[in-house]
């Protein structure tokens, strides 16, 4: 079992909002077998922990948490130390099972999305003052794929990336309109064939999984979509395999910075650039280009690869 140092953090209101969200405890969280305690108060908090999942969640989370040095511990900390210490760290935070989440990063982000009811999610979307809607067929042009490409459009939402593609790609081509919600998905098809657009196939899957086969696609595209991934780590762990080697992920989501974006992104999106840029190095893929074209000024791109010799 691999074990981790105990350690006292410090950390920010954010942070410990999460945690209380994730731990469902407002104080105090004794997790027998997990092997950590927190005590949180409103503005500032501290942890104590053996987990190794939850340091390696802290250690992303680097801009709202401070590591202090070991001797800040209060005394007063000795004997909760010694009962994490006691307590077994078999099962990590969020109620890990290996590497796979079974608990996921931000409960309820998507209940609006699965909706059948689909006509105010599509308002939603494809409102003029959406500069991802306005902007898509520069969007489109800048991910590049070229004729004959097959590329998923991971969490297509209302499909008007995904027809963009469909040009782009043309006949020889095949976009993959992947996402949750099944009526969202007929829906898709149903304008793509009202318009004449063969070459889009709907691809539904499940929470933590985005259902391709092996080696199928050139390019992932993710629109406002990472930060809707409740279970991030087997979701990229899903598409890692469906790519070719060389292959391209694209990731466009929120700028979000603390102190400047609204309460409500920062509430919404769980993290910032460099957080999701982290988690997805640590999927296994290659940055290779960060866009900000003048046209985005909500949003930023960003363009990994698996390496060519990879599997
Ligand atoms: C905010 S919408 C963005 C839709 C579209 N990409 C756009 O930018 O217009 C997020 C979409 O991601 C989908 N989604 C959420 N979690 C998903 C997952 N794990 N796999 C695939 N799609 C997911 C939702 O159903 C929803 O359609």
């Amino acid at each position: 079992m691999e074990t981790t140092p105990l350690g006292l953090f410090e950390l920010s209101p954010a942070i410990i909002q999460q945690l209380k969200r994730e731990l469902a405890c407002p104080f105090l969280v004794w997790y027998i077998g997990v092997s950590y305690f927190i005590f949180s108060k409103e503005a500032t908090g501290a942890i104590l922990l053996s987990d190794p999942q939850l340091l390696k969640f802290l250690k992303l989370q680097a801009t709202e948490v401070s590591f202090m040095p070991r001797s800040v511990v209060s005394w007063g900390f000795v004997p909760i130390l010694l009962l994490s210490l006691l307590a077994s760290p078999g099962s990590g935070f969020g109620a890990q099972d290996g590497d796979a989440q079974v608990k996921s990063v931000k409960p309820g982000i998507n209940d609006q999305w699965v909706s059948t009811d689909i006509d105010p999610l599509i308002d939603i979307l494809e409102a003029e003052s959406r500069e991802i809607y306005r902007e898509r067929s520069n969007l489109a042009a800048l991910v590049g794929p070229p004729p004959g490409a097959i590329i998923a459009d991971v969490g297509a939402g209302s499909g008007f990336m995904a027809e963009e593609f469909a040009t782009l790609v043309g006949d020889e081509g095949i976009v993959y309109a992947v996402d949750i919600n099944p009526v969202m998905l007929d829906d898709v098809l149903r304008k793509a064939n009202a318009k004449g657009i063969t070459n889009i196939r709907k691809v539904l899957s499940p929470e933590d999984s985005v259902n391709l086969a092996p080696k199928s696609v050139d390019i992932v595209f993710l629109c406002d979509t990472y930060h809707h991934f409740e279970y991030p780590t087997p979701t990229m762990k899903s598409i890692y395999p469906a790519l070719r080697s060389g292959g391209q992920l694209v990731l466009v989501d929120f700028n979000r910075i603390p102190g400047q974006s609204e309460p409500w992104l920062l509430e919404h999106v769980r993290a910032g650039e460099e957080v999701f840029k982290e988690e997805i190095l640590q999927a296994g893929f290659e940055l290779t280009n960060s866009h900000y074209p003048p046209y985005l000024t909500e949003n930023y791109v960003l363009r990994f690869r698996k390496p060519p010799a990879s599997h």
